[in-house]
């Protein structure tokens, strides 16, 4: 993808720390990056902001507190999914496997398959600095035998996985549907990237959430205690902080919506009012009722699932689903042709 994005400023001042069986990795974008991606997403027509944002310390807490809400079932079926089928699971990755996870968050579902799959390291990948590290922290105080390599970055423009990590067949976790929040080409672009993440004989653990009754999918980004709309909303604060910008958060509501066209939830903020937000140096006009688009989130069905993946140069090796079909979990391989890595 655009490896050039991850500036090799960021890469050479990246702090690296060593604490027990913990490592520390900050490749994290600079600010002047990121606040050129967010101008370009502010200037389109509409107007847009990557979702990566919402991941501040804040953000990444609210996605916390959203997974533990009565109407958002992915967490909780992809954990029981996940429970039911450890052993499995361990099996299609094989003993000492160095398991990778792009977006790591809270690195608490993968404690649900750490005992089974002992993995020769784990490897955390996520954006927010401070939550990574904390999370990594706990994660390795928790499980004294594992090795834990966090890497702060964006994981989707960061090129080479770490050279320090241990040999061994690698398998990428990524589970959450985070894959549904690239619109498919992307999404199918960023799984040939993780090709070279893998070599010959590795392997991907994906949950996809499934295409289901826009009833569902309403509520699960609508909760009625109204923390997605935080979650959504906070994302501005983010900006406000990255960018030098004045947003205010009381001129924008969290909507959301089930695109049935296009099989996406898609996250907006509206603004409620005419008016001009200053952004480092350039003014931002919104009117009444237009929207920043904040995230997409695709429902797949398992043939569209496939489709994807096969035109990545994967193949489904197993797949697991709850009973009422909600959510699915897959293992996948390379397909074994020699697909150019795309990035
Ligand atoms: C876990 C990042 C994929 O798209 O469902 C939750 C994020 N956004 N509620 C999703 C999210 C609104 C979530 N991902």
């Amino acid at each position: 993808m655009h490896k050039s994005a991850l500036s090799v400023e960021s890469v050479e001042s990246g702090l690296s720390s060593d604490l027990g069986n913990i490592v520390f990795d900050n490749l994290h974008p600079t600010q002047a990056d990121s606040s050129r991606e967010i101008e370009n997403g502010l200037n389109l027509k509409q107007k847009f902001i990557n979702p990566k944002f919402f991941y501040d310390t804040r953000g990444s807490e609210l996605f916390e507190q959203i997974t533990s809400t009565l109407e958002y079932y992915p967490t909780r079926i992809e954990r029981s999914i996940l429970e039911n089928n450890a052993e499995a699971i361990a099996n299609c990755c094989g003993l000492n496997c160095v398991l990778i996870e792009p977006g790591s968050g809270s690195s608490e579902k993968v404690r649900l398959l750490l005992d089974q799959i002992e993995p020769s390291a784990y490897v955390p990948i996520d954006i927010a600095a401070e939550f990574l590290q904390r999370s990594a922290k706990k994660l390795a105080e928790e499980f004294p035998w594992l090795n834990v390599h966090a890497v702060c970055a964006d994981f989707a423009v960061f090129g080479d996985v770490p050279e320090r990590l241990p040999e061994g067949k690698r398998v990428i976790f990524y589970p959450g549907s985070t894959l549904g929040n690239m619109i498919p080409d992307e999404a199918q672009q960023f799984l040939r990237y993780l090709r070279g993440w893998l070599g010959h004989d590795g392997g991907a653990l994906i949950g996809i959430d499934l295409h289901k009754s826009a009833d569902i999918l309403n509520l699960a980004y609508n909760d009625k205690q109204g923390v997605t709309a935080a979650f959504n909303i906070n994302v501005l604060n983010n900006i406000n902080h990255l960018t030098n910008a004045n947003f205010k958060t009381d001129n924008f509501e969290h909507y959301a919506f089930y695109n049935e066209e296009k099989q996406r939830i898609e996250m907006h903020l509206v603004s409620v009012l005419d008016h001009i937000v200053r952004l480092g140096d350039n003014a931002i006009a919104f009117s009444e009722g237009e929207s920043i688009h904040t995230e997409n989130s695709y429902k797949y069905t398992l043939e569209s699932f496939r489709e994807l993946i096969e035109g990545a140069g994967f193949v489904i090796k197993s797949s697991w689903l709850d009973e009422d079909q909600l959510f699915s979990v897959h293992y996948l391989e390379l397909d074994g042709r020699d697909i150019e890595n795309q990035t």
